[in-house]
Parts: C-alpha cells; sequence; structure tokens
C-alpha cells in the first residue's frame, strides 16, 4: 500500500512511521507542516525508497488533493497537541484539528480512498480519581481544554462523514503516550531534561491528577491492526492499563536518575486541568486481538529516560525557548 501519514514528523506519527515501516511492506509519504513541533531528524535513518516527506498544511486544499488522489490510504495524526498551548493560543488547535481534518476527509471521500483518525481519550472529559468505570466507545464526549474539543469536533466530523458519504474510515482514541521524539514541552521529557540538566521536575498543582500512560511503539502496532483488520465506521479505545499519579511518574524518573525523589517543585495549576483519564481496550483486544508490548511502565520509563539521556542533540535545541514560555506562564 502506499500511505499518506500526516504529522509524521511529530512524536507518534514518527514512532508509528519506524514501527510500519519495520512491520509492513507498504510505502510512505508524510505530510507534515514541520511546525515547532515537527522535527525532520526524528525521521532519520529510515530508507529513501519507502519513507519521503512533503512539507505541507493538511488545510491546503489543493495540495492534500493531489497527494490523496495517488495514494490507497491516509493514517491522520497531524494536530496541534498540547494543552497548555490551546489556553494561550486557541486559533491554530481550530484550524488544524478541525479544518485540517475537514479538509482531509473532502479529498478521501472524493477519491474513495481508506482514512484512519488518530485520536485522544481527552474528548471524553475526565474521570473521580475513585470511579471504578473507565472510558469505554460508548462514553458521552465531553470535552474540557480547546485542545480536547477541537479533537472532539474532528472525531464528529469523521463519523458524520462515514454515514453520510459512505468514507472508509476508522477512528482511534488513545491515551496518554510516552516513548523516543516527544517533544520537551510534555510531561515526561519535561521532568526527565529538566533533571539531565540539574533542574527540578514540576507538578502542577497537587500532582494527583492521574494519567493512563501508553508506548508509542504499543500504539502504533494498535493502528497498524485497525488499519488492517478494523470495521469501518467503527472506533477503538487504545490504552494499557498504565494509570500512574503524575507524582508518581516525577517520583519514578528522579529514582532512576540517581535523584532523591521528592527533589522536585509544584508550580501553578493548569487551568481546568483534568483530574483522570482511564481506558478500558477491551473491544481493541478482544475483536482485533491486539495486546501491548510495554506491559510494564517502569520498564519502558527506564528506556525512555535511557534514550533522552543518549540524544541531548535531539531535544536540546528546543529546550531553552520551551523553558522560557513555561517560565512566562509560571509553570
Ligand atoms: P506532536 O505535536 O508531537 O506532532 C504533531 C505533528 O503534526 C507535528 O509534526 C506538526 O509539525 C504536524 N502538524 C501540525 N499542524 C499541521 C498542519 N496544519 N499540517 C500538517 N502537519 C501539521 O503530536 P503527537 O503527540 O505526536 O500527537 C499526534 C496525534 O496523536 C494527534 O492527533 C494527537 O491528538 C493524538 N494523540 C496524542 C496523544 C499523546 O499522548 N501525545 C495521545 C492520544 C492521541
Ligand atoms: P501533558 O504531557 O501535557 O499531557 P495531557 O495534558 O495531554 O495529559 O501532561 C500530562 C500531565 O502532566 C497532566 O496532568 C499535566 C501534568 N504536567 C505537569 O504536572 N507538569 C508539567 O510540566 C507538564 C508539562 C504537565
Amino acid at each position: 500500500m502506499k500511505i499518506i501519514v500526516t504529522g509524521g514528523a511529530g512524536f507518534i506519527g514518527s514512532n508509528f512511521v519506524h514501527h510500519a515501516v519495520a512491520h509492513t511492506s507498504s510505502s510512505f509519504t508524510v505530510l507534515d507542516k514541520l511546525t515547532y513541533a515537527g522535527n525532520l531528524a526524528s525521521l532519520e535513518g529510515l530508507p529513501a525508497d519507502r519513507v519521503r516527506v512533503v512539507q505541507g498544511d493538511i488545510c491546503d486544499a489543493a495540495l492534500v488533493d493531489e497527494l490523496v488522489r495517488d495514494h490507497d490510504a491516509v493514517v491522520h495524526y497531524a494536530a496541534e497537541s498540547h494543552n497548555d498551548n490551546s489556553l494561550d493560543d486557541p486559533r491554530p488547535f481550530v484550524d488544524t484539528n478541525i479544518l485540517g481534518t475537514f479538509t482531509l476527509l473532502e479529498a478521501v471521500r472524493r477519491h474513495d480512498k481508506r482514512f484512519h483518525h488518530i485520536s485522544t481519550d481527552e474528548v471524553y472529559g475526565d474521570l473521580e480519581l475513585d470511579d471504578p468505570n473507565r472510558f469505554t466507545e460508548t462514553t458521552p464526549y465531553n470535552p474540557s481544554s480547546p485542545y480536547s474539543s477541537t479533537k472532539a469536533g474532528s472525531d464528529l466530523l469523521v463519523r458524520a462523514w462515514v454515514r453520510s458519504f459512505g468514507v472508509r474510515a476508522t477512528i482511534s482514541n488513545c491515551s496518554n503516550n510516552y516513548g523516543p521524539y516527544q517533544h520537551v514541552e510534555k510531561f515526561i521529557p519535561r521532568q526527565i531534561t529538566n533533571v539531565l540538566r540539574g533542574e527540578r521536575p514540576k507538578l502542577y498543582g497537587s500532582g494527583e491528577n492521574v494519567r493512563d500512560w501508553i508506548h508509542a511503539d504499543d500504539h502504533s502496532a494498535a493502528v497498524l491492526t485497525i488499519l488492517e483488520r478494523g470495521v469501518i465506521g467503527e472506533t477503538y479505545l487504545i490504552g494499557a492499563d498504565g494509570e500512574k499519579s503524575n507524582r508518581e511518574v516525577v517520583e519514578l524518573i528522579l529514582t532512576t536518575l540517581g535523584q532523591p525523589s521528592d527533589a522536585y517543585d509544584h508550580v501553578k495549576d493548569r487551568s481546568g486541568h483534568d483530574l483522570r483519564y482511564a481506558i478500558d481496550s477491551s473491544k481493541l483486544r478482544t475483536e482485533l486481538g491486539w495486546a501491548p508490548r510495554f506491559a510494564d511502565f517502569e520498564a519502558g520509563l527506564r528506556a525512555t529516560v535511557e534514550w533522552y539521556r543518549k540524544h541531548e542533540e535531539w531535544w536540546a535545541p528546543q529546550k531553552d525557548a520551551t523553558e522560557a514560555r513555561y517560565a512566562a506562564q509560571g509553570q
């Protein structure tokens, strides 16, 4: 197959391209605007005869149409992806996440191509810490932030294009990813690189908030499974039973790097901060036979710490500007 990967120079998209090159015989065209979050260094080492990069905007209808016409499928990762940025300036989130998805849907509709839409569990809002329930495919949408509301809007567009126009699409909503190539603005890389630079990790608020962590490589395997065997029109939740409080994660990073487990700072909380996310991925596991390989979060986190320790040249160029932005916000 010839597959377009939008956002393939970002964190999860680049992990997908590495995974899919190793596990399929398809060829891939990365369509990426190369915003502050895109990094061609994340695609280094991939075979040039199977991976091509086109720098462009998913809102550019002419470019999108021309590329979609020549490919079999689109896997759509491109997005503005950081909640904190969406609180500062929501506009690019509306443009890329909603209008960009609309532009892609119109092209796959015109050319009758397979479409897989990557989304997040954040569309479901948040859970109480002691809620015995987890998110499932039938949980009502209840997004909290400009980021999650624009992702929710894009999911609903995909559902409508399936029902109204017969577009051959599937959707996956995944929990928080960790692993190599994640931008230092995000929680885990920010704390690892802080400690590596001799600075203290920064916990928003009390640090009690819970995220359900999955290794990006497990996310990639799940997406390939859905692309190959998913039922058109269906939504699949992707998660690896990795619930941890932010405080637990910071303590693990500190001890992994030989620091006292309490050597962190509490900083100003995020406005509207979701308390807890948790995914029930039974449908994907029972209907499509997927299971995570990185079942041990602590081992996966140690490997990720090691990756950042060895790849300072990848993250150092972004670190100062990212921390300057956080400092201006008091975080
Ligand atoms: P990221 O910010 O690391 O990467 C996004 C990529 O999209 C970047 O390469 C950027 O240059 C590109 N991009 C942005 N706007 C574009 C545009 N208009 N046209 C073309 N390319 C554009 O994000 P990520 O963390 O890799 O997330 C990828 C996808 O996965 C997103 O759709 C996100 O909602 C979803 N997701 C992320 C997580 C997570 O934990 N990070 C969890 C579940 C779902
Ligand atoms: P983040 O990586 O931004 O992902 P998301 O908002 O999509 O869950 O943040 C993960 C959690 O970590 C979230 O509860 C906010 C918190 N957080 C901190 O405590 N400190 C930080 O420096 C950052 C960036 C996030």
